[in-house]
């Protein structure tokens, strides 16, 4: 089905399932430990070997000699696998290092060799039996040395529009300021696991992934097979971030060990391995130069970003929120990336927005103090209804009502106008707010309906649900297409034996998957109308049953010779309707900062989110929350500290990463304007989760800047960095 814009009247609009605040269809599975993981798929594939990866002990050299005489000789040990004798392998479309090191290394803890044994405690024992000799190489680790590219990278062109350079010159109040975010770890809970099995030439994967379809075209070219001889299933996966996009050398390797072996073969990677093997958000370094009138119109916006990778891998595109937020004639934008041999940096948690507005959100508080302007007000005047950079209309955007509606909400007006006004016992009060912006993106998905006998209905996709709720707005979908309670609905997810659809990323796998299902549900209601001679223009389904015309015909009478199949996918026309789609919201905290220790807590964090029709209250709402808290987790606490010799992330674990926990955050709410958007896809909804975090930071270094005027302007924002700030007790 071709998604026509605008979306016009349709099966969805009758809220009857959708838009309630249905509880999680795989809820009592998890609570009861029946929903299995990657690494607790026991019976799947008998006789399964266990593997254990060995990483890398340098950031950057060369093997010279791997001696597995050792580890082949411990008890259990049935192999002992490196890159010399695991065949030829390719790197897949997505990551640009290899799952498995050759002769040169890459990263730290990047596999080189992978052992497996009968039991997992044998294969931990031939791993550390392992004998790696290495010529270790010089490798640039800190960002500040990396060399960056003269050019810009092909996915972030330069932007210049007007002259940023007079119209910055020219501007009366003005900010320039350099502000630094670290790398940080995805930090899942449930590691990366593959179980795989070879049956033939035939590869079949158990993994926890993000999107199905690239970890088949992923695998497809790592191990030069067709795609048609893979099969992924991943029906739960306990949190992903952007760090399970695709498939990582968890899956690579135990297929290698699985082909090896002749037998099944279970790999999780260990907690320690995560950060260093596999991917990370990058750090950056941006450099925000704003210039106002003096009424605080925005005349010109400067944003540079740099960051470091691997050679081909990304840049973190930091400057894409500032392309679409704010009005300004004047712009220019550059994104640049340098050398690193540090572990691969890659997507996590809204890359480009969340990054960028880190630093955008602090500038334009640092440009509204300059003023004397409220910081509301500020963002209040650089609104506009074209995106400034493209000069497409928004297809909807409600940035001023979020800002106004928040403000009210959150007693804005309490705020002290200079740091260290509001002061509660020992500590300082301040509210902070940001402007959050996402991409409202969409991906082509197909889903298969069957109508069963009993008249119940299942749904098959690949979507997955990584924790955020797939499986039950899909299920309300489908219950709201066919005119069925929500428990008559199966929902089937995560196997690309069926149909394709967007998987989990970049916040837009809500809108595009329950579309998918509407197009599928859609080609159904036609199937039954056939075959009860209904005219499907006029036919309504409602209460398990076909009503036409007054007459009443049981969904379950239909399907009463055998289940009825209806197949089919949503098809986005590239140009969507010629409008600029985006998310928007606006972020505020109130954080209190200890006035002698410098401490912070945050006791109050609102969420105002413009992000279409909310499928489902509740989980949309579990989606911010979570990811608000990440939001401070990236303002106070995230952080890899990189050494600087041995080029890895030290703090490669649950301990010394710290994120946030329950008892950080005292208050959380969040308010949906719950509007439509008719041009973004049938179900007239947006991508939410990611908006959730977008800005997040900003708003909590903004409180606190206000409760005790420390402008720190490199995250996080630990007490070292507030101390100097505070006035000697
Ligand atoms: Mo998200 S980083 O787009 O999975």
């Amino acid at each position: 089905m071709k998604f026509e814009y605008p979306a016009g009247d349709n099966p969805i609009d009758r809220l009857e399932v959708v838009g309630r605040p249905s509880d999680r269809l795989d809820g009592p599975l998890k609570v009861a430990g029946q929903a299995r993981y990657a690494y607790e798929q026991h019976e799947v594939a008998p006789n399964q070997l266990y593997g254990v990866a060995v990483g890398a002990a340098v950031g950057y050299g060369r093997i010279l000699d791997i001696d597995t005489r050792q580890a082949s000789s411990a008890p259990g040990v049935e192999a002992v696998i490196t890159g010399r004798s695991a065949g030829q392998l390719d790197i897949g479309d997505f990551y640009v290092a290899s799952a498995l090191a050759v002769d040169q290394v890459e990263h730290y803890h990047q596999a080189v060799a992978v052992v497996v044994a009968g039991s997992l405690e044998q294969a931990r024992e031939g791993a550390a039996r392992v004998r790696v000799r290495y010529d270790r190489q010089p490798g640039a680790f800190v960002l500040k040395d990396a060399v960056f590219a003269a050019e810009a990278p092909e996915t972030s062109p330069d932007i210049d529009i007007g002259d940023f350079a007079r119209g910055f010159a020219d501007s009366p109040v003005r900010v320039d300021e350099i502000y630094e975010t670290p790398d940080q770890s995805h930090a899942m809970m449930e590691p990366h696991a593959t179980v795989a099995t070879w049956s033939g030439n035939r590869l079949i994967l158990w993994t926890s992934i993000q999107i199905v379809s690239w970890g088949l075209r992923d695998l497809a070219k790592i191990f030069a097979i067709p795609q048609e001889d893979i099969r992924i299933v991943s029906p739960y996966i306990g949190g992903g971030f952007g760090g399970k996009a695709t498939v990582l050398s968890d899956a690579v390797l135990a297929a290698v060990a699985a082909r090896h072996c002749g037998r099944p073969v279970k790999l999780a990677l260990e907690r320690h391995l995560q950060v260093n093997n596999t991917t990370h958000r990058p750090a950056t370094r941006q450099r925000v130069r704003l210039g106002a009138d003096r009424d605080g119109r925005l005349q010109a916006i400067g944003h540079e970003t740099w960051s470091g990778n691997l050679p081909g891998g990304a840049a973190e595109r930091s400057t894409i929120p500032t392309t679409s937020l704010y009005a300004g004639a004047h712009r220019m934008m550059r994104t640049r990336v340098g050398r690193l041999d540090l572990p691969e940096g890659n997507a996590m948690r809204a890359p480009g927005e969340a990054p960028g507005l880190m630093a955008l959100e602090i500038a334009m508080d640092e440009l509204a103090e300059r003023l004397e302007l409220d910081p509301v007000e500020l963002r209040l005047r650089n609104d506009t209804p074209v995106d400034p950079t493209s000069g497409k209309r928004f297809g909807t955007r409600r940035f001023a009502e979020c800002l106004r509606t928040g403000a009210e909400r959150f007693g804005w007006h309490k705020r002290g106008t200079r740091p260290g006004l509001v002061v509660d016992g020992d500590d300082f009060v301040g509210l902070g707010v940001a402007a959050a912006i996402r991409g409202n993106n969409v991906t082509n998905s197909a889903a298969r309906v069957r109508l069963r006998r009993d008249g119940s209905l299942l749904v098959e996709t690949d979507m997955t649900d990584i924790g955020t709720g797939s499986y039950t707005i899909i299920g309300q979908t489908a219950a709201e297409m066919l005119g069925l309670g929500l428990d008559r609905v199966e929902v089937r997810l995560g196997d690309s034996s069926f149909p394709r659809a967007s998987g989990s990323l970049g916040q837009r796998g809500a809108n595009s998957s329950t579309s998918g299902t509407y197009a599928a549900c859609q080609m159904l209601r036609e199937k039954l109308c056939a075959a009860a001679g209904a005219d499907p223009a006029r036919a309504d389904f409602a209460d398990g049953q076909l009503i036409d015309r007054g007459r009443r015909v049981a969904l379950r009478d239909l399907a009463a010779d055998g289940e009825i199949v209806a197949e089919d996918g949503i098809e986005f026309d590239p140009a969507r309707g010629g409008l600029a789609h985006q998310t928007f919201g606006a972020h505020f905290c109130e954080a209190r900062v200890d006035r002698i220790t410098g401490e912070v807590r945050v006791t109050r964090m609102l969420a105002v989110c413009a992000a279409g029709r909310i499928l489902n209250p509740k989980t949309a709402r579990s989606q911010v929350i979570g990811a608000m808290t990440m939001g401070l987790g990236a303002a106070l606490m995230e952080s890899l500290a990189v050494d600087p010799r041995l080029g890895l992330f030290v703090n490669h674990d649950l301990a010394s990463y710290e994120v946030p926990v329950h008892a950080d955050i005292l208050e959380q709410e969040v308010i949906f304007l719950d509007h439509l958007d008719e041009h973004s896809s049938p179900m007239k909804a947006q991508g939410v989760s990611e908006l959730g975090i977008s800005g997040v930071a900003a708003a909590v270094a903004n409180a606190i800047y206000n409760a005790c005027g420390a402008r720190v302007r490199s995250y996080p924002v630990t007490i070292e960095k507030i101390l100097p700030h505070l006035p000697l007790a």
